[in-house]
Parts: structure tokens; sequence; C-alpha cells
């Protein structure tokens, strides 16, 4: 059977570290990398690709520059590349930028939640989708940029990417590790079973000097060892929430393509895997889910229905600031969110219409742009 063609849209952190891996995957056969800039694209893919050769991989790499507010552009070279899968990670900004302020303006944006960022990361992934739907592409497209919210307000417009990569995923192998320790067993003997959002990271990953949280995001967690449940002996809720630093930046990005070609991998297996993912199928927050032959569902749980669970997810939404999504993908955000971006950086959005995401993404990257600058940080090239 051919080796898959993996179509990856966006080379920045998270598509560089990405294109790294896959290149160095048995399973993984044609990596084509995309981004705006031909030269700066093609030199990144040049680099994976002696990269993986130098480490004994074919290093089967190409690059085609694609900008995604091109649609009808995209949608040919979908067309043309006939990938098997698409994965795109790109997005006008990163989300760890704000961390790059003065700690006081960091903690005083921080208040805005995570949410108030929706524009910047909706806007090029409704682009990617009105592009699939337009190449009439019909197999899995995964998304990176803040899938638990994004991928649900295009699931309003019937444009839901296939599922998101990361966020939930990333807080599983916490869990496993710590209760691996615990039990003082292997972690491969751990397996963990969760329902979060997004919203739940800020309190799982707090370094021990940050205050415990007032408020925690609702979940649902199952810790079981070989089988049987331990997540009361191990006390699953504090596990979850016992600090864990990790640096912030970039280097996160190397937890997140972890997860993200492990799913990539088994969304192009012949077999089907338990897996955690964000939105299947366009819903709120992070599942856990069964992946195989190009397909993904919510995995069935004995004692908590799929509405349960997304009730679950629903109600963590405003822990991201993110009041409610209505039925036409308008995003109405928490009155907090609003003040905090008007007090600070003079940018004023009650709710969010989906065909103004591009304009309200340009003006918030540049409204914080000016506001580092008043803060003494320029941002210059960072993205
Ligand atoms: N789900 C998760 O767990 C998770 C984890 C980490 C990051 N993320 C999210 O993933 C996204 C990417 O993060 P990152 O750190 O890699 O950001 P980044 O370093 O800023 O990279 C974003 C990339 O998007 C590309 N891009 C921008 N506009 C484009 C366009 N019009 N068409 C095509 N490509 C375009 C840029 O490449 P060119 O300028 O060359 O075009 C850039 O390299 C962010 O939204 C971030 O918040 C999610």
């Amino acid at each position: 059977m051919p080796k898959p063609t993996i179509l990856v849209i966006g080379l920045g952190h998270l598509g560089g570290v990405t294109l790294e891996l896959l290149a160095r995957q048995e399973w993984a056969g044609r990596v084509i990398g995309s981004s705006r800039d031909s030269e700066r694209g093609a030199a990144r893919c040049n680099l994976a690709r002696l990269g993986a050769m130098a480490q004994g991989y074919p290093g089967e790499i190409e690059f085609v520059q694609l900008d995604l507010r091109d649609v009808d552009q995209v949608a040919e070279s979908i067309r043309r590349l006939e990938p098997d899968l698409v994965l795109s990670t790109a997005s006008p900004q990163t989300w760890w930028l704000p961390e790059l302020l003065p700690p006081e303006a960091a903690a005083r944006l921080s208040k805005a939640r995570f949410g108030a960022w929706l524009p910047i990361h909706l806007t090029l992934n409704l682009d990617l989708m009105r592009a699939v739907r337009a190449s009439e592409y019909p197999g899995p497209v995964l998304t990176a940029p803040y899938p638990d919210v994004v991928n649900c307000v295009l699931d309003r417009l019937e444009m839901a990417p296939t599922c998101g990569v990361g966020n939930i995923d990333e807080i599983v192998p916490k869990l496993r590790l710590l209760a691996a320790k615990k039990l003082q067993v292997p972690a491969s003997e751990i397996e963990v079973t969760l329902v979060a959002h997004h919203a739940l990271q800020k309190a799982v990953f707090r370094s021990p000097h940050d205050e415990a949280p007032q408020a925690v995001p609702p979940f649902y967690l199952v810790i079981d060892h070989l089988g049987e449940d331990v997540t009361d002996e191990v006390g699953g809720r504090d596990l979850l929430l016992e600090p864990f630093p990790l640096p912030g930046g970039p280097a996160w990005g190397f937890l997140t393509s972890g997860s993200a070609v492990r799913l990539v991998e088994a969304f192009l297996s012949n077999e089907d895997a338990s897996l955690h993912a964000p939105s299947p199928a366009g819903l709120p927050g992070g599942y856990p889910v069964v992946v195989g032959k190009g397909l993904i569902r919510p995995r069935p749980l004995p004692d908590l229905s799929l509405g349960e669970a997304v009730q679950i997810n629903e109600r963590s939404h405003p822990f991201d600031g993110i009041h409610a999504i209505e039925e036409d993908g308008t995003t109405i955000f928490e009155p907090v969110t609003v003040q905090v971006l008007r007090d600070e950086l003079g940018y004023d959005c009650e709710r969010l219409l989906p065909h103004e995401a591009a304009e309200r993404s340009r003006e918030l990257v540049a409204r914080f742009r000016e506001y580092a600058q008043s803060w003494g940080v320029d941002l210059g090239q960072q993205r």
C-alpha cells in the first residue's frame, strides 16, 4: 500500500516541529509543508529534509507556497496535491506572544482570558474550511488554533474541521505520569479518560508559585490501572490540579506536536485507536475519542452520555471568556473579557460575527502590538 501524503499548513513554531517529527515516522510517506513565504518555507522544508536524512529516514519533504487568504488558490492546491490528511497550524499570531510583555502588563491582559484572542485563531481556519469545501477534498482536516472554541464556531456554519489537535491530550500524559508515580507502577499501565476544555489547562499547568485557582472549569475524569478504577485511590482531582510547571513559549510545540503526530498516525491507520482530541466534529472542548480509517468519533463512556460531556464543555466556555456561541456562529464574550480588552487595548468587541473575523483579527493584532510598544516591548518580526 502506498504511504500517505500529509499536507502541513503553517510552518511556524508548531508547524515546524510537527514537520520535523512527521519527517521521522516510518509510516508517513510524502510530507508537504506550506506557508505564504516561499523563501522561508522552502528553507524550513530543506532543513527538515536534511535532518530526517541525517537520522536515516528518506526525508520525503516538499514545499508548496499557500496563502490561506486566497481560497481559490488553496482549493486548487488541495485538489492537485491530493493529500490523505490536512493539518493546519496557520495563525496570524501565536498564543504565547502576550507572555513577552512585562509581568504587570501580561497579568492585566490575561484577566481577559484566552478566548479574547478568538478572532485571531478563527480567521484562517474559516478560510481553510472554505477552501476545503471548494476543493471537495473528502479526507480529514485537523487544526491547531484554539479548536475547543474555533471549531465549534465553524460547526455552526457547517464547516467544522474533522477535529483539533493538542489541548486535552496535553493533560492526559501529566495524569498518567503522576498516577503511575503514586501507585509506583509503569505509566504504560495507566489509562486516563478525560472530558475537559482548553480552559482547564491554566489550572493544570500552573507553577508552584501561582496561586491555586479560585474556580476550576468542570471536567470528567477516570483513572484506571490495568482496568481497575483507581481515580479515588490516587486522588485524581488533586493530581489534575497539582502544580506542574512547563516552560512557556515555543517549547510547548514539542508537547502539542507529539500529540498531533500520534493523532495523525491514528487517522491514517486501518486499526482503531483510543485517544483524546479537542472538538471532534465541531463539538465544544475535548473528549476521549476513537480514531482510525480516516474517521473520529467520541468514545462512548459507561456513566456519562455524550450530551452530558458536551454540557461539561459548554459550561467551561466562560472560564475562557466565551459567554455563548449562537446558532449562526456569532460569539458573545464574557463582560470581563470585553472590559479588559477595552481598558488595556482600546479594542471594543462584545460580539464576534464570523464574517468579521478577518477584520477583527487585524485590529486585535495591531492594537496588541501598539500595547506591547507602550510597555517598551518591540515585537518586531515576532509573530
Ligand atoms: N491546540 C494546541 O494545543 C496548540 C498548541 C500550540 C499552538 N497552538 C496554536 O497553533 C497556532 C500556531 O502556533 P505557532 O506557535 O506555530 O504560531 P507561529 O509560530 O506564529 O506560526 C504560525 C504560522 O502561520 C503561518 N501563516 C500566517 N498567515 C498565514 C496565511 N495567510 N496562510 C498560510 N499560512 C499562514 C505563518 O507562516 P508564514 O508567515 O510563512 O505564512 C506562521 O509560520 C496558533 O494559533 C497557536 O495558538 C495550538
